[in-house]
């Protein structure tokens, strides 16, 4: 019986003899029409025929021969649950809502011999589907990846791409991190020296070096056209984009901009070196929160996800220990400290996005000085915010480093590696993550909606280089986020990436080849 390799697994799959053969006369129908065109797009460039989409009624539903019925399903089931009944006279797919239709169809893809991922016609290949019957749905609500566009950027046409792949491992979310000290990338109208200032440093640090640069003026922004054009792009694959404008920290490219933002008022450079900077957003100048809810205004138009993500991490606090601003602030406000006027900052900000009808995701030191009332921690530096906000009764999203971050080492031998940042997450471990750790309590774990793999690019300067790093760890990341196996055999993960792994060649994805 021909070998199955699906990633992610999916929950259940029953394999059965025999197999179903697309040929000239094989119909996709469907109660959706939109549904059964987007398949057949899938399927037509690389098998070259017709595969006309019918609208499906009920009285042909139990009889049709030689087709993929596109099916409505039980409508209790969750929408992104699906399930596939592959016999030799017919596929049936069915759904309670247009993200499973979509993940099935990625299970068909893959059911599919690997030619089906040419963008041109294959001649010769026998699309055959293996008889099955799959019932599937995700472990977690949260499966995403998050790329930062900040310290380099790429193209539009490669996130569109990167949408295409993680929609192919069933991701649904992308977290788009837009600004950062080195360059601001999306076009906010009101303030057009975010991008036309903010949006360009004069050369960048050479890798290896902490005081060698390029002598290259870098940078670049996104329109909110092209903002648009994602987030449409990524709603038809059943991914939603998440916004990233980082605040109070990671915003010295918005103070080059603006200078009257930050404590100090003046002399602020895009920056053209990595790490973390002092200068940070003031938070005693209303001023400052009249922008930020102007750039928010903005987000909002653009991006629908109910979460908006503002940063929160990697926020010094010497500028506002010596801002009379800042310390007039925590006197008014009767706050103890600075970490409370962080604490302080993030809830204004929610208080107002809530108001809006957006939830606020920070980075886990949100938690310090206290946790905005309703926010979403994103746990990065390793489970423990994510452990206490899980436990103090918030949602969490797992990232952590240890098992999440993209931009490390994928291994041990550094020297055979292109440069990255000083830490190694092998696809071995990234493959033992176990996304809810045992310290949280029974009653508060569903409090992790999931995880996501990131991509911070200080050494990745084009988008080859952000493939290499992202694939084939992403794959492992899909499949603990959707599967969640008890049993994690390296070995097996291997065998089956092996198989898998040529569908990527078809896509044109410059991933890290396995170890021999
Ligand atoms: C982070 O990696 N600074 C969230
Ligand atoms: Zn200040």
């Amino acid at each position: 019986m021909t070998e199955i390799t699906l990633f992610p697994q999916p929950q259940n799959i029953e394999v059965k003899p025999g197999a179903f053969t697309i040929n000239a006369h094989t119909r996709i129908f469907s109660a959706d029409n939109a549904i059964g065109e987007m398949l057949a797009d899938y399927l037509r460039p690389a098998i070259g025929f017709g595969l006309p989409a019918h609208p499906l009624d009920d009285d042909i539903a139990s009889a049709v021969q030689n087709a993929i019925l596109l099916i409505p399903g039980d409508a209790d089931a969750t929408a992104e649950a699906y399930t596939l009944e592959a016999s030799p006279e017919r596929v049936e797919l069915s759904a309670a809502a247009l993200p499973g239709f979509l993940h099935g169809m990625q299970t068909l893809r893959q059911l599919l011999p690997p030619q089906i991922m040419a963008s041109e016609t294959q001649d010769g290949v026998e699309w055959t589907i293996p008889c099955v019957s799959i019932s599937d749905a995700p472990a977690f609500g949260w499966r995403g990846i998050h790329l930062d566009v900040g310290r380099h950027m790429f193209p539009l046409a490669f996130i569109k791409k990167l949408i295409d792949v993680m929609a192919f491992y069933k991701f649904n979310k992308f977290h788009w991190h837009l600004t950062e000290d080195q360059g601001w990338r999306l076009e906010i109208k009101k303030y057009p020296r975010l991008t036309e200032a903010g949006g360009y440093r004069a050369e960048t640090v050479v890798s290896g070096t902490w005081d060698q640069y390029d002598g290259v003026p870098y940078g670049g922004f996104y329109t909110q056209d092209e903002a648009r054009e994602l987030v449409a792009y990524a709603a038809e694959r059943g991914i939603t984009v998440l916004p990233e404008i980082e605040l109070p920290g990671h915003a010295v490219a918005a103070l080059a901009a603006y200078p009257e933002l930050g404590c100090v008022g003046e002399s602020y450079q895009v920056r053209r070196t990595w790490g973390i900077a002092d200068d940070i957003f003031c938070a005693g100048k209303d001023e400052v929160f009249g922008f930020l809810k102007d750039v928010l205004t903005e987000v909002l138009d653009i991006f629908p996800s109910a979460y908006i993500h503002i940063g929160g991490d990697e926020a010094p606090k010497p500028r506002w220990e010596n801002c009379p601003a800042c310390q007039a602030r925590i006197k008014a406000e009767g706050l103890a400290d600075e970490h409370e006027l962080q604490s302080w900052f993030i809830r204004q900000i929610e208080t107002w996005l809530n108001e809006g009808g957006r939830n606020l995701i920070g980075w886990d030191e949100i938690l310090e000085g206290g946790l905005a009332p309703k926010a979403t921690v994103m746990s990065w530096r390793g489970s423990a915010g994510g452990i206490a906000a899980a436990n103090a009764g918030h949602d969490v999203i797992m990232t952590p480093n240890t098992y999440c971050y993209l931009d490390y080492y994928q291994s041990e031998d550094t020297d055979s590696e292109p440069w990255a940042i000083p830490a190694i997450l092998p696809l071995r471990q990234v493959w033992q993550y176990v996304v809810v750790p045992e310290e949280i309590a029974d009653d508060k774990r569903h409090h992790i909606l999931g995880g996501q793999g990131n991509l911070w690019t200080e050494y990745m300067p084009n988008s080859d280089h952000v493939e290499y790093m992202a694939f084939p760890r992403a794959i492992a990341i899909a499949d603990v986020l959707w599967n969640h196996p008890a049993e994690r055999d390296y070995d097996s993960l291997v065998a089956r990436l092996r198989r898998h792994l040529p569908r990527l060649d078809w896509l044109g994805v410059n991933y890290r080849p396995l170890d021999d």
